[in-house]
């Protein structure tokens, strides 16, 4: 059965960072029974310039058809300045919202071979692996009411709304304690139940939930607590579920415990295990076009896809295991270059992980 990936290359390093990982999708389509069609698309900051929409419909109708979605990055400066609805974020948000992509998996692992990458000590941070889950569709990103008004004594106000419904949160804590039960059996669920009362409800719907996972051990961290402890002793978590926004805050911080970015990748999924697949790191505008941005990170979120959107677990642990055998052979791209290794480009990182497939 043939499957269909929608490719975004997007902004910025988007579109050299694609370009490797569909090198890679490409080899494992002639050494194995998938069947890949892949299909471009525009998204984001390029997709205004040339459709007049971060997320064109064109774009809309096919992510409607794509079994998978891999995504290279979106923004940049030269539309920082448009109307909001206009900006690259807007795209980004948009078909997150559109496809229901709830679910959001960022892994932030460290690798042995860069283990002094990371600014924390390596004995804190050695074989760091940690997983979070964020909400990704509801909480405060996309609640209403929200905007900025003009009162009567002509000052203005802002506002944003937190809101979850009970089943939002049903459904990103049961994807929370299954992932769980397939590593550590550990999840921290991280709120703010002192002070909001959205985020109360989340504890209490996450502890009823627990009930059903009786081998997953369950606690509960308070947000301000989580960013401290993941500074002091990250290695307590394994996999952590949290809103939207504590999500969007803890996932950065987690991904710089590892010290390279560049290696990270990510995966937001539907409830019919339809899924967008992009590197956790950003558009890079100013090391656009140079051939020097890690692709790593891009290839390691084609991994993911095959694992849970085309059923190809086999062949995401394939592109993982050339991951790590060009780490071990020291090949490194400019962000992670170390003493005594070899710095590649762009291109040649892809190329070396095709080889190391083989
Ligand atoms: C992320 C990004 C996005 C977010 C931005 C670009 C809208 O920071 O994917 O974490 O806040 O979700
Ligand atoms: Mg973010």
């Amino acid at each position: 059965m043939s499957k269909n990936i929608l490719v975004l290359p997007g902004d910025g390093i988007g579109p050299e960072i694609i370009a490797e990982a569909v090198k890679v999708l490409d080899a494992i389509q002639q050494t194995s029974s998938l069947n890949l069609r892949l299909e471009y698309g525009v998204l984001g900051g390029s997709a205004y310039d040339a459709e007049g929409s971060p997320y064109p419909e064109s774009t809309q109708s096919q992510a409607k058809g794509a079994d998978a979605v891999l995504l290279g990055s979106v923004g940049g400066p030269q539309w920082d300045n448009l109307d909001r609805p206009l900006r690259p974020e807007r795209g980004l948000l948009g078909i997150r919202k559109d496809m229901g992509l709830f679910a959001n998996l960022r892994p932030a692992i460290l690798y042995e071979e860069l283990a002094d990458a990371s600014t924390l000590k390596p004995e804190v941070v050695a074989g760091l692996d940690i997983l979070i889950v964020r909400e990704l569709t509801g909480g405060i990103y996309f609640g209403q009411p929200r905007g900025i008004e003009t009162l009567a004594n002509g000052e203005k106000r802002g506002y944003n709304t937190m809101e979850y419904t009970e089943s939002e949160i049903i459904r990103i804590g049961k994807v929370a304690f299954e992932t769980a039960q397939k590593r550590g059996k550990k999840l921290c669920s991280v709120d703010k139940y002192n002070v909001l009362e959205v985020t109360e409800m989340w504890r209490n719907i996450m502890d009823e939930l627990s009930k059903d996972y009786p081998d997953v051990e369950l606690s509960h961290m308070l947000v301000d607590n989580a960013a401290m402890q993941l500074v002091l002793d990250p290695k307590q978590f394994d996999v952590i579920v949290t809103t939207n926004m504590f999500g969007d805050i803890l996932s950065d911080q987690a991904s710089m415990l590892t010290g390279s970015i560049g290696m990270l990748p990510s995966a937001s999924m539907n409830e019919s295990k339809q899924g967008l697949y992009e590197p956790s790191h950003g558009s890079a505008p100013d090391i656009a076009g140079k051939g020097i941005a890690n692709p790593l990170a891009t290839i390691l979120s084609a991994a993911m896809m095959l694992r849970y959107s085309l059923d190809a677990a086999d062949q995401a642990a394939r592109i993982e295991a050339a991951v790590k055998a060009v780490l071990s052979a020291g090949l490194r791209t400019a962000d992670i270059m170390q003493e005594g290794m070899s710095r590649v480009s762009t291109s040649e990182m892809g190329d070396a992980v095709v080889k190391a497939m083989k």
